[in-house]
């Protein structure tokens, strides 16, 4: 029990461990307001367990943690461990601090109103604040209660959570200046104008950038000096399409034209990780799986083949999509988890020692056929396969696409989450001829130069505890579908090669 949970970085990437075990993070991050009261902590880890994920994201809010100035509250921290523990979930904490979304709503009300000592972030110079406060990160005064509050939470981790149930905490949300690309707060206009930089917006947006990295950085090196958890900041995109300039997205976050920044001035932060609402995330992965950064996705519409794509091509190290306990018992994302939840080890040594691929079809960002050395394996997709053989066979069937239901369970949410027709799944190589495929509607084919490569043996099985459970040999008809159209399961396929004359 005292070794700490870690990220750690080798050869070829990056690795989270538990216990010393090297392990891949599959969860959710509950709604915002869902551990602001012990029944709501009670329902949401209650459902985010029934749906498989074996972690949950959960905010802490410096307002209700410090309601007035030095006393603070642990009752829902202690409430958040207790509850995730007796439902074996472990636990990310999103500090709430002083910046939520690019405004600071989560200040305790003693912050806010003391606009002498907490100045506001101003758009404009002599300008008005926003009508939803902002506080100025140009305040050391903002630096010095932020990072008090933040260190009692540390030492609560410490002297309570023996079991390192809280795995991992996240540095406020969302950080960055919203409809300015740079702050024009007294304190911010000095510290600009001592660094005698151009008035572009890209200037401004990496001045910002520095100030928001040397903020969480004080706060990440602060807490990991008291208990050395692994600590990660989160990116509100941009520039997302149509969007011209900082500040039309937050200025200074960590978002994709400042991530060398980041990096820069947040040495104690170990990543920066992408909020990928947007539909098309194959791309924001790649800007975010960096050698310098381990891919990690704390917030994401329930989006399967994303997954698949996240552990098997960027060998990320977890994943996580927000709004969690909306989704609806029995949807794709809660069977892969139940599937993937029982090899998560397996998963995280194949992507450590580089056996690890990912397939995504009907993807035009990601790129097909896969390769382990000169084996090349590539995706077929099942429906145009069945398709195909009832044609030639002249068999009276009907063959469907996936009539997609919603991942979650209120469709009147606000971020749709249509279930994934993609074909799409991860192969984890064994050996030179054993192969493990966990996904849904794909075919395997394999070739090499030079060899006659044949499929001998599909077996359909499951894990349990990271270890394979065989049950039935796949032949015949079910060759055709080694794996169904439209649910996940698991396949080991063995292989024969042999020179071909
Ligand atoms: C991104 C934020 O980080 C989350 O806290 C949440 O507000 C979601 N957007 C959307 O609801």
């Amino acid at each position: 029990m005292s070794i700490l949970p870690r990220l750690v970085r080798h050869e070829t990437g990056f690795s989270f461990e538990i216990d010393g075990r090297k392990t891949v993070l599959l969860g959710g991050q509950i709604h915002n307001s869902s551990s602001s009261s012990i029944e709501s902590i009670d329902s949401s880890f209650t459902k985010v367990a029934s749906l498989n994920y074996d972690f949950v994201i959960s905010p802490i809010s410096w307002k209700q943690f410090e309601t007035t100035e030095g006393n603070f509250d642990f009752t829902l921290l202690q409430h958040q461990i207790r509850k995730a523990e007796s439902l074996k979930l472990k636990l990310v904490l999103i500090w709430f601090g002083a910046f939520k979304n690019a405004k600071s709503t989560y200040a305790p009300a003693w912050v806010r109103s003391d606009v002498q000592r907490f100045p506001r972030a101003l758009n404009e110079p002599g300008g008005s604040p926003s009508d939803v406060p902002t506080l100025s990160v140009f305040s050391q005064n903002l630096l010095d209660a932020d990072l008090k509050a933040f260190t009692q939470l540390m030492k609560f981790l410490k002297s309570k959570d023996k079991k390192h149930t809280v795995i991992m905490l996240q540095i406020e949300n969302e950080m960055g200046l919203l409809g300015s690309s740079r702050d024009h707060s007294a304190a911010a206009d000095s510290a600009w104008k001592a660094r005698g930089i151009a008035d572009t917006w890209q200037e401004n947006e990496k001045f910002m950038a520095e100030a928001l990295a040397k903020y969480s950085n004080t706060l990440a090196k602060a807490g990991k000096e008291i208990k050395n958890l692994p600590m990660f900041v989160n990116a509100w995109l941009g520039p997302q399409p149509g969007q011209s300039e900082a500040g039309h997205w937050p200025s200074g976050g960590p978002s994709s034209l400042v991530l060398d920044v980041w990096k820069k001035f947040a040495p104690d932060i170990d990543m920066l990780t992408p909020d990928i609402y947007e539909l098309k995330a194959v791309p924001v992965m790649a800007q975010y799986a960096r050698d310098d950064n381990a891919l990690f996705i704390p917030e994401s519409r329930h989006v399967l083949g994303n997954l698949f794509w996240a552990l098997g091509h960027h060998r990320a190290i977890g994943y996580s999509m927000f709004a969690a306990e909306d989704g609806r018992v029995g949807n794709l994302m809660s069977k892969a988890y139940e599937i993937l939840r029982e090899a998560k080890c397996t998963v995280a040594e194949s992507q450590a020692s580089g056996r690890i691929r990912a397939l995504l079809m009907r993807e035009p960002d990601a790129q097909q056929s896969v390769r382990f050395g000169d084996l090349v394996i590539e995706p077929k997709d099942t429906l145009a396969g069945l398709k195909r053989f009832v044609e030639v066979a002249g068999v009276d069937l009907l063959i469907k696409d996936a009539e997609l239901q919603s991942e979650l369970e209120d469709l009147a949410v606000v971020i749709e989450s249509p279930g994934d027709n993609r074909p799409s799944g991860i192969v984890i190589q064994l050996s030179d001829t054993e192969y493990y495929f966990i996904g849904k509607g794909i075919n395997l084919s394999f070739s090499e130069p030079g060899y006659r490569v044949e499929i001998d043996d599909v077996e359909e099985g499951r894990f349990e505890n990271e270890k394979w459970i065989p049950m039935r040999n796949l032949n015949g008809d079910e060759r055709l579908n080694i794996v169904p159209l439209h649910e996940i399961a698991c396949v080991k396929v063995t292989i024969q090669k042999f020179k071909q004359n």
